[in-house]
């Protein structure tokens, strides 16, 4: 049997309130927009002038909503959780917040602490009572086994028992004025109001009460009670806080009239991929700068060699980063999967750059890739979207992806940001090394500066999309196809297809099915051919015929003006053309449009899809 360690290792949401409204509503508000987290239950405890009080249930927000609007706690002081199991499986048990045998304290928990069993051993012994199956409660018992009168001293002392990656909030009943929390590994971030103040694993959670907000650092420690936040190292020595005053329009983590949040993030790329090029291309437009990269020519000429590192999306991101670097740059580049990497002892010299690539910067398999190599020496370079993760803060060099707030499971304008930043470092590194020249440079810059109308325009044939994917939905299976880097993106294609739709979807280099996958080739199985890559579209022609021959349903996505294309396929959606170089940010909108409309022609849960969470911050 699986055991939860390492099957279910994803990321859970933490709300924290104390002021003068009611903790529950603040609490609620807050976990709603945390819920991209995890979802398979959800608690708060809330500190009145009674005793602590516990509600939590198995599922969805909601049905925690429903239970306290029969019977609301009533109290200002709380702390709120949204899980995604990691030890213990989904139950009303296993929800946070826990408790220990008194009841006295209430704690919640994002991440895992690795020494729970031998604590748990050790705290039976002394005739503490558990009853989750969770490392999460052990932290309830230490707190009472240790409590001195002192909240923040008992939290100081406990934290030096437990080992792994955390984010905690504990609040106690003896001492209903404060919460306490701590962060190590795991995000959390404080928010300054006038008579009360917030805790949140993220900001978007924060944004309807405040904007000034503190990202807490590894290891601080945050007092919050209603008049202030008072931060402190683990020594319990006072730090100063200088919280920043967060700018986004709070309705950019919202929906915004789209149905889902996957199809707003998909209409946000002409705009992300705008924001992402913005003050990165000189001002005649002639070249890229990237200010954020202080690095000299004589440091980009002594780079050997480049590791990509990343997951999922991002790792499709990178195959095509590598295509981009290997071209322009002509520097050898790898990629490769962080969970695998982490564990392997990759070659390195003093000069392999090391690239992670992560939407949140909290994937845990790309932050222990990027901890290795700089344990190694080696220079880490991050790009990732949010500014202030743990990726951002222990790279060497960081570039930001400016998508915004991306809330779906499925990741969209992350990625085509992800392609745009790539191809501005392969087009600085080129540049700086000179190998490719001035022309050649202005020609890039020019045709990137084109990519968000080229965009604009591939959205509006969503409608178009919806009907094939409709029909395709009643299909079981799906192949993808592309050779060079429309193969990469065929594996981006692919990813999102079975993510969302969870139609069993595969994507190959078409050169290759003859080698095996032909066989799964059957009469009408749905065959999405990437046909854009000019030195390889005769090869590409004749793939397509291998399997038009097997009478599969062939869905060509090619060059607006290929009319050669239509020949040999059974539907065309054309996009305009840009350099090959460019195509899979226009290949990519119809693809996540095509998984979209499938998701929600099999009426899934789109922007929740079963098995996975946003972002998967333990191994
Ligand atoms: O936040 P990250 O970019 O590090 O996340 C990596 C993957 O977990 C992520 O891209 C995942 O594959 C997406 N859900 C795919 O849509």
């Amino acid at each position: 049997m699986l055991t939860w360690m390492g099957v279910w290792a994803f990321m859970c949401g933490i709300m924290g309130y104390i002021g003068d409204r009611q903790a529950q509503s603040v609490l609620l508000s807050g976990l709603n927009k945390l819920e991209y987290r995890g979802y398979d239950s959800a608690g708060v405890a809330i500190a009145g002038d009674a005793e602590l009080q516990v509600e939590k249930s198995v599922g969805r927000l909601a049905v925690l909503a429903d239970h306290l609007a029969m019977s609301p706690i009533v109290g200002k002081v709380g702390i709120g959780h949204t899980r995604w199991a990691t030890h213990g499986r989904p139950s009303d048990e296993n929800a946070h917040p826990h408790t220990a045998c008194d009841r006295e304290f209430a704690v919640v928990h994002n991440g895992i602490i690795e020494n729970y069993l031998q604590l748990k051993e050790h705290l039976l012994s002394r005739g503490h009572r558990f009853t989750s199956e969770t490392d999460t409660e052990v932290v309830a018992h230490l707190l009472e086994e240790y409590f001195t009168g002192d909240l923040f001293s008992t939290v100081l002392r406990v934290i030096k028992e437990i080992r792994g990656a955390y984010a905690l909030a504990v609040v106690a009943e003896k001492e209903p004025e404060k919460i306490v929390a701590v962060r190590k590994h795991s995000p959390l971030v404080v928010g300054f109001g006038d008579g009360e103040q917030f805790l949140a694993s993220d900001i978007p959670a924060l944004l309807d009460y405040t904007r000034e907000v503190h990202i807490l650092a590894e290891g601080e420690i945050a007092v919050l009670t209603k008049d202030g936040i008072a931060c402190y190292d683990l020594a319990g020595e006072p730090m100063t806080v200088e919280p920043f005053f967060v700018t986004w329009d709070a309705q950019a983590a919202e929906k915004g009239g789209y149905a889902h949040y996957m199809l707003k993030e998909i209409y946000e790329q002409p705009k992300a991929v705008r924001d992402t090029l913005s003050g990165r291309l000189t001002e005649e437009g002639r070249g890229v700068v990237l200010p954020e990269l202080a690095w000299t020519v004589e440091e980009i000429k002594k780079i050997d060699r480049i590791h990509i590192v990343a997951c999922g999306t991002s790792y499709h991101a990178g195959l095509v980063g590598k295509a981009a670097i290997e071209q322009l740059a002509r520097i050898p580049v790898d990629v490769e999967v962080a969970s695998e990497y982490r564990y392997r002892d990759p070659i390195l010299s003093a000069d392999t750059l090391i690239l992670v690539i992560s939407q949140s910067g909290e994937t845990a398999d790309t932050l222990a890739a990027l901890r290795n190599a700089k344990a190694c020496g080696n220079r880490v370079l991050a790009i990732t979207n949010v500014v202030g993760s743990s990726v951002a803060r222990e790279a060497d060099d960081v570039m930001i992806t400016w998508a915004g707030p991306e809330i779906s499971v499925a990741s969209t304008k992350a990625y085509t940001t992800q392609l745009i930043a790539l191809y501005l470092l392969a087009i600085y590194l080129g540049q700086s090394l000179q190998v490719i020249d001035a022309v050649f440079i202005s020609e890039l810059v020019h045709e990137m500066q084109t990519l968000p109308q080229k965009l604009d325009d591939v959205l509006e044939t969503a409608p178009q999309i919806e009907k094939i994917a409709q029909a395709f939905s009643t299909w079981d299976d799906a192949f993808f196809l592309g050779r060079g880097i429309d193969y990469f993106v065929a594996l981006e294609g692919a990813l999102k297809y079975k993510e969302i739709s969870y139609i069993h979807a595969e994507a190959y280099p078409a050169g290759e099915l003859k080698h095996g996958t032909l066989a799964l080739i059957v009469e009408q199985v749905p065959v999405i051919a990437l046909v854009t890559q000019d030195v390889l579209y005769e090869k590409s022609l004749s793939n397509i015929k291998e399997v038009k021959a097997r009478d599969a349903y062939v869905l060509g996505i090619a060059w607006a003006g290929d009319d050669e294309i239509a020949k040999s396929v059974d539907r065309v959606l054309y996009v305009p053309r840009t350099m090959s170089f460019f195509a899979p940010v226009m290949l990519i909108a119809p693809l996540q449009l095509l998984a979209y409309y499938a998701s929600v022609a099999r009426g899934n849960d789109v922007d929740k899809p079963r098995n996975l969470a946003k972002s998967v911050t333990v191994e």
